[in-house]
């Protein structure tokens, strides 16, 4: 997470201490729901998130999503949100909202995988 986000197009100031205090603050969600993909004992991949009711539906929020860059373009991450969207399927949750950078693997990525970029809601930032 740290080497990832630290590169561009994030350009993050990510640390250990940061990095760990992040996680556990999504982990500590009361319908945390999150998936790793490893390569032996090494983690080379993860997506973490959690389930919310709205209205008429549960959706899934996701928070973190990568692949560690040198095991990109094998289909690492598709394998790892498709196994995902099953199980959450089979929970019942029938979709979900993340937002990302335009001009990114992501934003590619996901629009492969039928995500909607929405042209009606906007993604804001308030800086206090
Ligand atoms: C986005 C990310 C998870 C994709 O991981 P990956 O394992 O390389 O993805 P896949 O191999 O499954 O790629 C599936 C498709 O996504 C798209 N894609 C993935 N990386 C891409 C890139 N660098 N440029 C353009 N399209 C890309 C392609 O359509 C690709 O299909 P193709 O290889 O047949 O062309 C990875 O690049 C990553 O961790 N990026 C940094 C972290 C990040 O931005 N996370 C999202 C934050 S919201």
């Amino acid at each position: 997470m740290v080497s990832i986000y630290n590169a561009p197009p994030w350009n993050d100031k990510w640390t250990e201490e940061t990095a760990l205090e992040s996680l556990y603050t999504i982990l500590e969600f009361p319908k945390f729901y999150g998936n790793v993909i490893v390569d032996g004992d090494k983690i080379i991949g993860a997506i973490m998130g959690h389930n919310r009711r709205y209205a008429t539906e549960t959706t899934y929020y996701i928070y973190e999503f990568f692949v560690s860059d040198k095991y990109r373009r094998k289909g690492v991450a598709t394998n790892l949100y498709k196994n995902t969207i099953d199980e959450l399927n089979e929970l019942g949750i029938s979709g979900a909202f993340f937002t990302t950078l335009r001009n990114s693997s992501a934003y590619n990525f996901y629009v492969k995988q039928g995500a909607l970029d929405l042209i009606d809601s906007a993604c804001f930032y308030h800086k206090f």
